[in-house]
């Protein structure tokens, strides 16, 4: 369906997205629940008081360190979700017909981010599971964060293999933007209030490798609306909106007002190396 279409609208054309996600994160919320007396143990099992209460989640209710511990599986897998797409996003943006020098930013921001998210999942929040005592997480099935099909190969037309990347960047900026809004003060409030070593490591990792990255990527999301979108015209900026606010849809994140979007393009367009974070060519 997506190669016939050509453009990942299949993927995106899920009109009850929140409904989805609520019935979903109800049904991890129930295996999290069945799995927490085995999570407390594990936790009791590295010195770990699974009980006292750090945080709170986005519904407002309390949580625990050892339900903080079980968010942790979800951040690292929800990042790591992210590495595939935005390699094979990379791949696809240099067959597209976007400027040659926009072409090359956008493979090497991509393909950069794609390494970053690996090391967010693996190396951050992946790390800190392990350390609490859980193991590299899996993916549930209702994670729904399998590989998404094939809307990411390319195709012999390179104004439609631009579209796929386009519309693949305004899904990601809207999680990025939840990310960096909702997702990480989480994890800030909850460390600050719970006094474990890991704690003060992962408030120095998420403050000085997470978020800086993380806000990189909001920059290519902006980057690729000023040089591919904007010359598109109304109906390519609609369509960049609307999938920003799919992207945070996907995760119930409240919506981005248009006002917002507008702030936050109005900026003027990063250059190539803001969104690389060093000059090009790349040099390690
Ligand atoms: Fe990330």
């Amino acid at each position: 369906m997506a190669e016939q279409s050509g453009t990942m609208e299949s993927s995106f054309a899920n009109d009850n997205i929140r409904a989805e996600r609520e019935r979903m994160n109800e049904l991890i919320r129930q295996k999290m629940l069945v799995e927490l007396p085995a999570a407390s143990a594990r936790l009791g099992d590295r010195g770990i008081d699974p009980r006292p209460i750090i945080a709170t989640d986005y519904e407002g209710n309390a949580m625990s360190v050892a339900q903080f511990y079980l968010m942790l599986r979800a951040y690292s897998v929800t990042e790591k979700a992210g590495q595939e797409p935005t390699y094979k996003a990379a791949r696809v943006a240099i067959v597209s017909d976007l400027s040659p020098r926009v072409r090359d930013a956008a493979f090497v921001a991509l393909n950069q981010q794609s390494a970053e998210e690996a090391g967010h999942g693996d190396k951050v929040f992946g790390a800190a599971y392990y350390e609490m005592g859980g193991i590299a997480p899996a993916l549930l099935t209702e994670d729904q964060l399998n590989s998404g099909g094939d809307f990411l190969e390319p195709v012999a037309d390179p104004a439609i293999n631009t579209q796929k990347v386009l519309d693949l960047m305004a899904v990601l900026g809207g999680v990025e933007t939840l990310a960096l809004e909702r997702a990480f003060p989480i994890v800030l409030d909850a460390c600050a209030r719970w006094s474990h070593p890991l704690a003060a490591q992962l408030i120095d990792q998420v403050n000085h490798n997470v978020k800086p990255e993380e806000a990189r990527h909001v920059l290519t999301w902006r980057y690729l609306f000023h040089q591919g979108v904007v010359p598109r015209g109304e109906e390519a900026i609609e369509r960049y909106f609307m999938l920003t606010n799919w992207g945070r849809d996907r995760f119930l994140a409240p919506r981005m007002e248009r006002r917002e979007f507008e702030r936050h393009m109005k900026a003027s367009c990063p250059t190539a190396e803001q969104l690389i974070g060093r000059p090009l060519p790349v040099s390690i």
